[in-house]
């Protein structure tokens, strides 16, 4: 870290920030040129990354998974039986195992012909609609099967199914299947979409939200300990009493949260743990996460509207790498003005704590979003979204889909 140019990049980057009045008056910046197809959806563009015909899309290693605009699910793919359903992959193919027929144990096949009965015995299914060609349901599958183990395991009432979108059309489109892999969830046969990660770790995270307990109490320091370590987030509440209005409130915003567990305490033990101060006025609310910028203290009116637009507004870090993963959690977040960061995975580490710093200060009002440049699936595709061209670092304030107006700060971070 030899001599920094004057003034410090920070410095600059906050400046620049706190100036900009994109907030209050778009037109005073300047805005980009139009991208290509201003019609394109950004979270849909992302959603679908690598699977549509988007211009970043590596088919030539997977060749199958280069599906066309989406699907026709009367598309006629080649068969690659062999590839789909060989035994163990190769190396190269890792990230795309296929389970052996024994991890998928507890992964119900559905048809249309037994698809109904299923659905009608179970009150709590999650269908995945795939298509065996897809390279995201392949990857998605040893997640799959390891979280149904995992909840049966568990005892947990619900059951994972799958239907194969290529053999079943009437049901695929019955359900409004757009892509692979779509995944409901069905309560008493009523589906809600899932969205969120795919992975075991998350799709159990959530099943278990969703039936579980909206609220847990915490009354002892041991568990409490528990659940400061164990938990990424957590939502505290110090409560008079763990029934009444309060408890009632918070047990409405929890379920209106798909990801993030709710706690409620009547103990100043537990509160000290998860730094609330014991001598608080209750209800006090606190959203701690593992993160370095750990705690959030909920200041608003204790309604479940309000908490709940709190917790989904505080729980995503300073800095979102922007994913397949995190997508959702960008575009359903309530706050809609996104600062984007675009820089090649190896400047990063040069921009992420400048751009941290200033996280900081704008935490619950603006969105922070690192777009790996040159990540293929993902980073290259919203580049080209925006119309940015080149591997030069660009900062970009964007204020939603709905007003689609975007500006960029670019080049006073070049260092
Ligand atoms: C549904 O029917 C298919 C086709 O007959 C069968 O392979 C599958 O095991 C059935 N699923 C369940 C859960 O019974
Ligand atoms: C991208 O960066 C490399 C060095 O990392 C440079 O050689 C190349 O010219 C850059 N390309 C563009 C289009 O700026």
């Amino acid at each position: 870290m030899a001599a920094m140019p004057m003034p410090t990049p920070r410095s600059l980057l906050l400046l620049l920030l706190l100036a900009t009045p994109f907030l209050l008056l778009p037109h005073a910046a300047s805005a980009s040129a139009p991208t290509s197809n201003p019609d394109i959806d950004l979270e849909y563009l992302i959603k679908n990354a690598g699977l549509d015909d988007a211009p970043a899309a590596t088919a030539t290693d997977d060749p199958e998974d280069g599906a066309p605009n989406f699907p026709d699910l009367d598309a006629d793919y080649e068969d690659d039986e062999e590839d789909l359903f060989g035994d163990d992959d190769g190396p190269e193919e890792s990230s795309h195992s296929h389970p052996s027929a024994a991890d998928e144990a507890h992964v119900l096949l559905l048809t249309a012909a037994n698809f109904t009965a299923i659905l009608g015995a179970r009150r709590h299914v999650m269908v995945e609609f795939y298509a065996p060609w897809c390279g995201h349901c392949r990857a998605l599958a040893p997640h799959y099967a390891a979280a149904a183990s995992a909840l049966a395991a568990d005892g947990v009432d619900v059951a994972l199914a799958k239907v194969d979108a290529t053999e079943e059309h009437e049901l695929a489109q019955a359900h409004g299947v757009q892509g692979y892999p779509t995944l409901l969830f069905f309560i008493d046969g009523v589906p809600r979409d899932y969205a969120g990660e795919r992975t075991k770790d998350a799709i159990v995270a959530w099943i278990s939200k969703k039936l579980g307990p909206a609220v847990q109490n915490l009354a002892a320091v041991g568990e409490a300990e528990k659940v400061v370590t164990g938990d990424d987030v957590a939502v505290l509440a110090f409560l008079d009493h763990l029934s009444g209005a309060h408890s009632d409130e918070l047990a409405a915003a929890s379920r209106l949260e798909d990801t993030v567990s709710f706690y409620q305490t009547t103990s100043p033990d537990v509160a000290k743990l998860f730094h609330i101060d014991p001598e608080a006025k209750r209800p006090s609310v606190v959203l701690l996460k593992k993160e370095e910028e750990k705690l959030t203290v909920f200041d608003g009116e204790f309604r479940a509207s309000a908490i709940a637009e709190f917790v989904s507004a505080n729980k995503i870090p300073l800095i979102t790498t922007l994913t397949q993963e995190t997508g959702p959690a960008i575009f359903d977040n309530p706050i809609k003005k996104q600062i984007l960061l675009f820089a090649v995975a190896k400047e990063s580490s040069k921009f992420l704590p400048i751009i941290k710093e200033t996280a900081k200060s704008f935490k619950g009002k603006l969105l922070f979003v690192f777009v790996e440049r040159d990540n293929e699936e993902v980073g290259e595709p919203v580049a080209n979204y925006f119309g940015i061209t080149g591997n030069e670092t660009t900062v970009l304030a964007y204020t939603g889909n709905e007003d689609a107006k975007k500006f960029f700060l670019s080049s006073m971070l070049a260092i």
